[in-house]
């Protein structure tokens, strides 16, 4: 069944107040409800309907008195006044045989919700959309130490607990949590003076994780302020960390909850890349208490407003937080990694999909990511004061708002006197834009001509040309800068810029920044530009054109590695007024995945394995151009101080590590083996231990590290990710099957499943073995897991996404696997939609 943004019409009530009692218990809890319901005089006429799903009713009244509901497949529906009238029901529940990790479940006999994006239909019945926002007040009875929801504490007792949210919210961001948990503390001072208590709740044991996420918190909290104006509206902020959660995050008003991935960190046992994902993360929810729950989306059409605009506020933060530089390098090279992927793709759709059929299978890289390009791109095209200006004039216009993508463009458009209906396109039409540039010198004037295009799929059949902000720079002969970086903007599908009165034939610096998400296609002189380019993106990028020309000569030709990639490189590592974040960049190479885009992007077939033999001979080019300085640039970046996991550090760490990737080419381990035994931080172990596996004597190691931290489930992920990850491709899948028969392969928890089988994904050649096995072991997994969590199998269904672009072989042995899946009887909704979607590429 599909539902179409068209067909939107509003609920026939209002909320006046929600109230909810549960009595906890693990399989049969009870849940009962008040609800006050007041017709709404805009809405069209209608049955009054709620939504349940698994609930067992035991009773409901009207204004008191017993009443009959017909049930539905998907909620009730029944007789109502014609005026306001007292909705009460109980309903009975199952939390610890929900494995599906949504609505109210368990998980280590801790209580807690997801209700994103319609699990609070699994928890009482409701109108379960979010433009029903209502004011809530939430009574719990348990035999737990910890009792929460959201809002404001009003009394508590032994085995009792009372909650007010005064905010009015949608259903999706309610939240309760139950259980042993321990609090660590702090609290944040609003520039108002509003104090406000915070909290990390853990699971005892987890106390020593908690210092680094509290002190994110308080840096969003401040940084809102700083930087959006928005401050913090309650007196209570409560962070909760579970082990058994489908996603990263949940901003539920006053109480988010955590994958546990997402929050615990520590010296011991996180990475640098994982402090700065939790950073990020805390970042963003914290974020969406305004970009989000005081102003929310009218309907699950309208996601990105909230999603693309959280994520654009947390990468802002991060780059405030750490270098800007670096972390835009970081988002572009994951865009092009999953966003791209999936706008060439049969999942392509719009940043606003026009119909779905299951919205969690919509929380994408499109709506998330590109969503937050396009917010990069309308504050490049109206600039900074006027995006601020109007940003403001959301937040005031909107507050308490279940809004849509036409408020947000209207504010932009009442502030800057622009009209933004050709802009609009970003969010209705799918695909990545291909910009060509030619480029002509007459005399003094450089002519830039550019087409875009945009491929066509299932749901943009017929693509308008969009509104592309071009940041261009020039770089003159001797290396100078000619030309600052300015903005053209480009709307129609070829169109000639130029520039006049030059002395001499510049090389042009194109989408600098990355200033709009397009595949640029531009024969410049890349070799000057990584030697000079003034914009550290594009410098970046002029160095990562020429790692994959070249890769894309081995790989087709046979030719050797261009010298003239290697020499630059070599200019830039070797540079020590480069920041070494920045420098480990630039060393790191195009993945896999990504060259198998660029070789379908040039009309090949990509063959796995000769990608891989392309990369690691490619290495080898680097590690002998590199031998004689790799010893100190490994030497050099060994810190010294107390660790730390800020920038700083991180990068003297990434960029350290890069040089033992190379060095163990050579030396067969020993390097790594010491580093292994006298880490004191996860990021020098970590990288340690894949150094040694690559160097085929990672056994004994493999053997202490479980030993060391079998016992930390965090950790332990790791460990089962990194032997499948750094798998010769040979025998990846082996390797990956071999894990699922660990005793400590809980499968039925997404972390260990993702863990063990994103990573088989993520070793493109091992995953695309030729024999198929990969992709048999992938299906009966994600068979098995189907009917225990739909969720996360159909995220995971993604992997198939780019199956047409391989050779025959490989096309059927994927499209017997699809089918495979697609024939199990009472697969979900959730995996037959994303199924079927691939299917049809
Ligand atoms: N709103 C959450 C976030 O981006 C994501 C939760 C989505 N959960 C889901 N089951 N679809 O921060
Ligand atoms: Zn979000």
């Amino acid at each position: 069944q599909t539902i179409y943004l068209k067909d939107y019409t509003a609920f026939g009530w209002q909320i006046n107040h929600v109230a909810l009692h549960f009595v906890l218990d693990p399989h049969k809890t009870r849940v009962r409800s008040k609800i006050e319901f007041v017709p709404n005089a805009d809405a069209p006429a209608q049955r009054f309907f709620l939504h349940g799903e698994a609930l067992n009713l035991v009773w409901a009244r009207i204004d008191g008195q017993d009443i009959n509901v017909t049930l539905t497949h998907e909620g009730l529906t029944c007789d109502v006044p014609t005026g306001p009238f007292v909705w009460e029901s109980e309903v009975e529940i199952d939390p610890k045989g929900n494995t599906a990790l949504e609505g109210l479940y368990m998980s280590n006999d801790m209580y807690c919700t997801q209700c994103e994006a319609e699990g609070f239909r699994k928890i009482t019945y409701y109108p379960d959309r979010p433009d029903v926002m209502a004011v809530f007040t939430v009574t719990i009875d348990g035999p737990h130490p910890v009792l929460l929801s959201n809002g404001n504490p009003v009394s508590a007792s032994k085995d009792y607990a009372e909650w007010h949210d005064p905010w009015p919210k949608p259903a999706y961001l309610f939240a309760l949590v139950a259980g042993d948990l321990v609090a660590h503390p702090g609290s944040f001072t609003t520039k108002s003076g509003r104090n406000v208590d915070l909290n990390l709740y853990v699971r005892p044991g987890d106390e020593g994780k908690c210092a680094f996420g509290m002190q994110a918190l308080k840096d969003s909290m401040k940084w809102d302020e700083d930087v959006y104006g928005r401050e913090y509206d309650l007196d209570l902020f409560n962070i909760v960390a579970v082990d058994d959660f489908n996603m990263g995050a949940m901003e539920n008003k006053g109480l988010n909850i955590f994958n546990s991935s997402a929050v615990l960190a520590s010296q011991a046992t996180s990475t640098d890349t994982n402090f700065e994902r939790i950073e990020a993360i805390i970042a963003h929810e914290y974020f969406h208490n305004w970009t989000g729950n005081r102003i929310t989306c009218r309907d699950w059409f309208q996601l990105c407003l909230k999603e693309g605009l959280t994520v654009f506020r947390d990468s802002q933060f991060t780059s405030d937080m750490r270098s800007a530089e670096v972390k835009r390098i970081e988002d572009v090279i994951d865009l092009r990694g999953r966003q791209f992927a999936e706008d060439q793709g049969p999942l392509a759709h719009p940043v606003r999909p026009e119909s779905f059929q299951e919205i969690n299978n919509f929380y994408t890289a499109t709506i998330y990511e590109k969503g937050a390009e396009v917010i990069r791109m309308l504050k490049t095209l109206v600039g900074d004061a006027a995006y601020a200006q109007a940003v403001t004039l959301y937040f005031d216009r909107h507050d308490g708002d279940a809004a849509t993508i036409e408020d947000w463009l209207k504010v932009f458009e009442d502030t800057t006197g622009r009209d933004l209906a050709q802009f609009k396109r970003w969010y209705s039409q799918a695909g990545t834009p291909r910009l060509k540039v030619t480029e002509e010198w007459q005399g003094d004037t450089l002519i830039l001509t550019v087409t875009q295009s945009t491929p066509p799929s299932a749901s943009t059949p017929d693509p308008q040309p969009f509104v592309i902000p071009i940041a261009v720079g020039l770089i003159g002969a001797d290396g100078t800068e000619i030309q600052a970086t300015t903005v053209l903007e480009m709307t129609q599908a070829t169109q000639s810029f130029s520039f006049t009165g030059l002395a001499g034939r510049p090389a042009a610096s194109i989408l600098r920044g990355f200033s709009a998400p397009v595949v640029l296609d531009h024969a410049a002189d890349h070799a000057h530009l990584l030697a000079y380019d003034t914009d550290p993106f594009n410098r970046w990028e002029a160095g990562r054109t020429l790692a994959r020309n070249t890769l894309l000569g081995m790989i087709l030709k046979g030719t050797r590695p261009d010298p003239a990639f290697l020499r630059g490189l070599r200019a830039v590592v070797t540079d020590d007024l480069l920041d070494p974040a920045y420098r480990r960049l630039m060393m790191a190479l195009p993945a896999q995945s990504d060259l198998a885009t660029a070789l379908h992007d040039a009309g090949h077939v990509p063959e796995p394995d000769i990608i891989h033999a392309a990369l690691e001979a490619l290495r080898d080019a680097v590690a002998r151009e590199l031998a004689d300085v790799l010893p100190a640039l490994y030497a050099d970046n060994q810190v010294t101080a107390p660790y730390a996991p800020d920038a700083t550090q991180a990068g003297q760490r990434a960029l350290g590590n890069s040089a033992l990737s190379l060095l163990t080419r050579s030396d067969g381990g020993k390097l790594a083996q010491a580093q292994y035994d006298n880490a004191d931080n996860m990021t020098q172990q970590l990288a340690a231990l894949a150094n040694l596996i690559r160097a085929g004597r990672g056994e004994a190691a493999l053997n202490a590290f479980e030993l060391q931290w079998k016992d930390d489930r965090l950790v332990m992920d790791k460990w089962f990710g990194l032997q499948v990850i750094e798998a010769d491709p040979e025998d990846a899948h082996e390797v990956a099957e071999g894990l699922t028969g660990h005793p400590d392969f809980k499968w039925k928890n997404p972390n260990r499943f993702r863990a063990v089988f994103g990573s088989l994904i993520m070793n493109h050649a091992g995953f695309h073995h030729a024999s198929g096995a990969g992709y048999k072991l992938l299906a009966d997994w994600l068979i098995k897991l189907d009917p225990v969590n739909p969720q996360t199998t159909a995220r995971m269904c993604s992997a198939f996404q780019t199956w047409k672009r391989y050779d025959n072989d490989r096309q059927a042995l994927i499209k017997k696997q699809l089918n495979r899946i697609l024939s199990t009887p009472d697969l979900s909704r959730d995996t037959t939609e994303m199924i079927s979607r691939i299917v049809q590429a």
